[in-house]
């Protein structure tokens, strides 16, 4: 696992989007694995900013996010969909018939989950799963005691989740839908590469548990221990409770491969 700490929290979003703006120039064709959550927001702006400015192209990519709430249509504002749309796909150039997001009001969530598997599989596998982490340490919406082998599935969500996730709900816990669906566990480690995002002090004690503590199913993102390529992007206040932050920038000043991540091209 590598752990890039950036100076501030727009420096790690734009680090993010330079990332995927490069495996997208890269590989135009890319599967991106895409979230959610306010983290996101100013990351989507950048790269599709970045998109415009360097004139790269997501025509080739195809898109499958973590999760969805179970109940609300892709019209809903507060739905993935909705938010992907507005977020990211209205200002880039894919092609919305390659972007996949659960469908939280499917006639039957076993039948879309193992479609939503089969459709992943068929695209050739995700190559870069982009991460948040829930104040709770899900990765998707991957509550605690989710399986490490979990795949994409129904799930309830916890309180602490409704609890952080109110605030699009008009700031009430019990607005928030109860259940989703979510890429498991395990399907999120069959990325080929995974980069989770943190920034803001709420996540720095749990980025911790996450990062250095031992790997275990009541924090999900803890299982990206076992993963041969992820990275961590945190910004300073998210960083703050890392044991090892000498250890990261030292790795950050001398490892070629982490400059080459870092250099602008
Ligand atoms: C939701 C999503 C997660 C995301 C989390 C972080 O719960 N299901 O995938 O990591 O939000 O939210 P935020 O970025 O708003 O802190």
């Amino acid at each position: 696992m590598e752990v890039i700490i950036c100076k501030t929290t727009e420096e790690a979003c734009q680090l993010t989007a330079k990332i995927i703006a490069d495996l997208v120039k890269a590989k135009p064709n890319a599967v991106l694995g895409l979230a959610t959550g306010r983290t996101m927001e100013r990351v989507y702006a950048c790269l599709a900013q970045r998109a415009k400015e360097k004139g790269i192209s997501f025509k080739g990519c195809s898109s499958f996010n973590l999760d969805e709430y179970w109940g609300l249509p892709g019209t809903d504002v507060n739905s993935y969909r909705y938010y992907m749309n507005y977020h990211l796909f209205d200002h880039i150039d894919i092609d919305k018939a390659n972007t996949h997001v659960p469908c939280g009001t499917a006639k039957c969530p076993v039948e879309e989950c193992a479609n939503y598997e089969k459709a992943m599989k068929e695209a050739g596998g995700v190559d870069l799963q982009l991460l948040g982490i829930g104040v709770d340490g899900h990765i998707g919406f991957n509550e605690p005691l989710s399986p490490l082998s979990s795949r994409t599935r129904k799930v309830v969500l916890s309180a602490e989740t409704l609890e952080q996730n109110c605030e699009m709900f008009g700031g009430d816990p019990k607005n928030v839908p109860t259940h989703a669906l979510t890429m498991g566990v395990g399907t999120v480690l069959d990325a080929k590469a995974c980069l989770l995002l943190a920034t803001g002090s709420s996540k720095a004690e749990i980025l911790a548990k996450a990062v250095e503590g031992p790997v275990t199913s009541m924090i999900s993102s803890s299982a990206l221990q076992f993963h041969q390529h992820a990275t961590i992007i945190a910004d300073e206040a998210a960083a703050a409770k890392l044991q090892r932050q000498a250890h990261y920038r030292w790795v950050m000043e001398n490892d070629p491969d982490m400059k080459a991540i870092l250099e602008e091209k």
